[in-house]
């Protein structure tokens, strides 16, 4: 079907953002790919995309989907298509995509891709969930003899899930390369379960299944005894299926070596307690293993197959310091602080227990300071079988550190070390930023890994303390910025099925964290925020899907989210108070001077401004969904949203709203009746300060974009490199390797993480505005895009690079002598616009495909400036 001359093909081809996943339960799957083609001018016109039942079909047919040769305005790089098959469980799907250029020239078929459907209904599961009675920690194993000769299976697939975290063993082969599983959900709506290929794990003869149970979120939030659910179907060519795990009985428990297994207190490992073999066939001590029972208590949370990347070990950290602060007590410093745990290898006496202590900061003896976890012990313990070498890590448990104090009782063994475990929901990366600023790589750093050691099936607030909690307000606002650094496709769609179902059907939302947040008690109790509707924290609902589309163009996540959206902007509109929402009571959190002074933010326009800002959004999607009326309607009440804020809070005599959060806002959000007077106003006030912002995690977020969008980036640059309190520099000279809490570094240990994300909102403004890379709101995906570098004072040179679903996208700009010069890769199927500093906008530079190198002499640039640095609007790019 092809020839040697075709063009290259379609490459890394993703469903639902993921390569060839398995068991998958999503009714509308986005198929995407990447075109190889940096020639200049190459687009593609056209895609033909197939889908086939077997391999062998993809070439010749039967098909089961052929797109025909189709144009490629709306889909040149990805096409999404809802199954009208009712019953699909199982089924694997072959497909294949290739792509016309613009002079109608064929590439190459790609190589095949696949997905395969999980079990998509109640029916399909005929395993029941099961526990050991007395036995909170367990040990789970079951023997069994295949059916039929090795050689006579035709598929093999075990479908495994455990609450909270579960291990597990075909054979004694670990299943899978998660390191934390299943994902935190709400397990009374939802429980993620595993996919796993075992066709090559299955033995002739005797094979064992073995599953090892921890605590997980599950029973610090739930209180229920740990439980597994584990189906394995292995089909055999003659059409015959045999089931295990349907039947309780044929399962055994035993306590294994797990004391205590939970993400707070820390893991508890005596190596003494280990039962070598027990996953194994052949092993010789199931006699004293007891019955299996199942599980009536299990929450009733639908199964749910693959949503996104799973939580892996992405990194490993040698230490860069060890200290010994007493005898025999150990003080190790990985030098970042990260998320995971400590890998342990020893060698001692049978029965010395080593205990690991966890913390971000040391106290000034240098001993781990672990005031700040709150209730989180974050204490590892491990008892040394003594038989040699021995090398342990935790199976069920996480938290961020920096620092680990081990300690050995009665002695530390003379031969040990630790090395750190960084894990995370292991999204692929996306962006690249330098510049010729250390202090901005450092900061740039610092948000990346915050980033990761934040992700954890959900965007947590941090990962260290007793809370580690999917708290949305952070997660907006530190979406934008995440989405720079990796491609939250699959991650973002998992946690916003989590944030609809906090909704209620009259469109309300009414939790701040996603999922719930259950506190202490046995029974299902809610955390007291489940009642509260704080809009500025649940605007998560609606701007973390609309940013996910701005980046990704994916219209299929997007529209999983609209009805909610929508719904959720009828019930504001509905309200007895609209246009005037109150509904916020948690503010501009930790602006400065937080818990000594009141909010200088109006709690009444945090929550207009946002009802306002996400019914204009909403009606960007109902225009999108075609959907006239309903754009309309929100026309109208974000209209009324927008007069009722300007009268109630436009100061008159200032030009301003009340704070430096309010004034971003209206800038932003764009309610400010005179937006020069309110950019004045807010310019004012941080030169007032000295260059420092006042601003909250709210306000942080848009005000760096409200200086720079209106002309004032001067401004913007300026609070971001300011020395001193409060501010990012501050934080990098105290220290930090990940973004804090708070702006104060040492105040009040109760509440003051050092890894928490929402500061880091900064990192999208380093690639919007040092290295220029600006998505435009209306060609979703970087269809096109703006490039408009500015160039302040003292900065050298700025690069960043950022994969798109179109493919690379890159700018670097340099100092050169008397002239600046611009790198500019622009990916197939985008356009970019280039903008100089201070150059009208309607004078850009169009660039197609290809890499564009640009040179402009400085003096020029300079006397641009000098006459235009007024002019904002020439400027203003959203
Ligand atoms: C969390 C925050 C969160 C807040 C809500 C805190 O304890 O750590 O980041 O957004 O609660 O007030």
């Amino acid at each position: 079907m092809t020839t040697a001359a075709n063009l290259a093909a379609p490459r890394s081809l993703r469903v639902n953002g993921l390569p060839n996943p398995l068991g998958i339960d999503a009714s509308t799957r986005r198929l995407s790919w990447l075109l190889p083609w940096d020639r200049a001018g190459a687009t593609p016109s056209a895609v033909r995309v197939v889908l086939a039942a077997d391999r062998d079909h993809l070439t010749k047919g039967p098909w089961l989907l052929d797109s025909g040769k189709c144009p490629a305005a709306q889909s040149e790089s990805d096409i999404a298509f809802t199954e009208r098959r009712e019953h699909a469980s199982r089924r694997r799907v072959w497909w294949q995509v290739m792509a016309w250029d613009e002079a109608d020239r064929p590439s190459c078929w790609s190589e095949p891709a696949f997905y395969e459907m999980g079990l998509l209904s109640a029916d399909d599961w005929h395993s029941p969930w099961i526990a050991a009675p007395g036995v909170p920690l367990p040990l789970l194993r079951c023997a069994f003899v295949l059916d039929g000769p090795v050689a006579d299976i035709l598929r093999a697939r075990l479908y495994i899930s455990g609450l909270g975290l579960y291990q597990a063993w075909l054979n004694g082969q670990q299943v899978g390369e998660t390191a934390r599983a299943p994902d935190y959900t709400d397990y009374w709506k939802r429980i993620a379960y595993a996919t796993h290929t075992v066709e090559t794990d299955l033995l002739e003869g005797e094979n064992v299944l073995g599953i090892a149970l921890g605590y997980g979120w599950f029973e610090r939030f739930a209180y229920g005894d740990s439980m597994a659910r584990c189906q394995l179907e292995i089909d055999y060519r003659d059409g015959t299926r045999q089931l295990l795990g349907a039947k309780a009985q044929r399962w055994q428990a035993a306590p294994g070596p797990w004391r205590s297994a939970d993400p707070y207190r820390g893991e508890s490992y005596d190596a003494r307690l280990e039962r070598p073999g027990w996953n194994r066939p052949g092993y010789a001590g199931a006699e004293d293993w007891g019955p299996v029972s199942i599980a009536h208590s299990a929450p009733d949370g639908a199964m749910c197959g693959l949503v996104c990347e799973p939580i892996r070990v992405t990194e490993t950290l040698p230490p860069v310091a060890s200290r010994e602060i007493r005898p025999g007590v150990h003080v190790v410093d990985f030098g970042q602080n990260l998320t995971g745990w400590a890998r342990l290898s020893v060698e001692g006496h049978l029965g010395t227990q080593v205990r690991m202590r966890f913390a971000e900061v040391c106290a000034e003896d240098g001993s781990v300071f672990q005031a700040s976890m709150r209730g989180a012990e974050c204490t590892d313990r491990y008892v040394l079988r003594g038989e040699g070498p021995e090398i342990w890590e935790p199976s069920f448990t996480h938290r961020g550190f920096r620092y680990v104090q081990v300690e050995g009782f009665p002695a530390l063994p003379a031969v040990w070390s630790v090395e750190g475990r960084a894990a995370h929901t292991d999204m692929p990366r996306r962006g690249h930023f330098a510049c010729s600023d250390e202090r901005l790589n450092r900061l740039h750093r610092a948000i990346d890994w915050t980033i990761r050691d934040n992700t954890m099936s959900v965007t947590t607030d941090c990962p260290q303390r007793d809370e580690r909690q999917g708290w949305l307000g952070d997660g907006h606002l530190i979406a934008e910025t995440l989405l720079h650094h990796f491609d939250g496709t699959a991650f973002h769609r998992k946690w916003l099925r989590d944030i609809r179902e906090t909704q209620d059907e009259a469109g309300n939302r009414w939790g701040a964290c996603a999922p719930p947040w259950y506190s202490c008690g046995r029974r299902r109790k809610p955390h007291r925020y489940r009642q509260q509707a704080d809009l500025v924290w649940t605007a998560a609902g609606t701007l973390i899907p609309w940013e996910n589309y701005l980046h990704h163009g994916d219209r299929a996540a997007l529209d999983e989210s609209a009805p909610a959206i929508l719904a959720h902007t009828r019930y504001l509109a509905g309200r007895p108070d609209f246009p005037l929402i109150d509904a916020v009571d948690i503010g501009d959190h930790l602006f400065v001077g937080w818990g000594k002074e009141k909010d200088p933010t109006d709690y009444l326009l945090l929550g207009s401004a946002f009802a306002l800002e996400q019914t204009r959004i909403a009606g960007r999607v109902a225009e999108l969904r075609g959907d006239r009326t309903g754009a309309r309607e929100c026309e109208v009440w974000t209209e009324a949203y927008r007069q009722a804020l300007a009268v109630r809070f436009y100061d008159n005599a200032t030009g301003g709203f009340g704070s430096q959060t309010a004034d971003a806002l209206a800038l932003q959000f764009d309610f400010s009746p005179d937006r020069g007077r309110t950019l004045a106003h807010l310019v004012a006030d941080i030169e007032a300060r000295g260059g420092h912002l006042a601003t909250g995690i709210v306000g942080t977020r848009y005000l760096l974009e409200a200086l720079s969008a209106n002309g004032r980036f001067d401004v913007a640059w300026r609070v971001v490199t300011a020395e001193g309190y409060p501010g990012w520099m501050e934080m990098l000279k105290n220290g930090a390797t990940t973004i804090t809490e708070r702006w104060s570094y040492w105040d009040n240990w109760e509440m003051n993480s050092h890894n928490h994300p929402a500061l880091g909102s900064v990192g999208a403004w380093l690639f919007r505005w040092l290295a220029g890379i600006r998505l435009d709101p209306d060609a979703p995906g970087y269809r096109h895009f703006h490039i408009a570098p500015e160039l302040p004072d003292g900065l050298d040179w700025a690069e960043a690079e950022l994969q798109t679903v179109r493919g690379r996208v890159a700018s670097r700009w340099e100092r050169d002598g008397e002239s600046v010069r611009l790198r500019v890769t622009v990916p197939a199927g985008a356009t970019a616009t280039v903008q100089w500093p201070g150059e009208s906008a309607s004078s850009p530079r169009r660039l197609e495909c290809g890499t564009h190198d640009l040179k402009r002499p400085l003096l020029d640039m300079q006397a641009i400036l000098d006459m235009g640095v007024d002019d904002a609007d020439s400027r203003k790019q959203k």
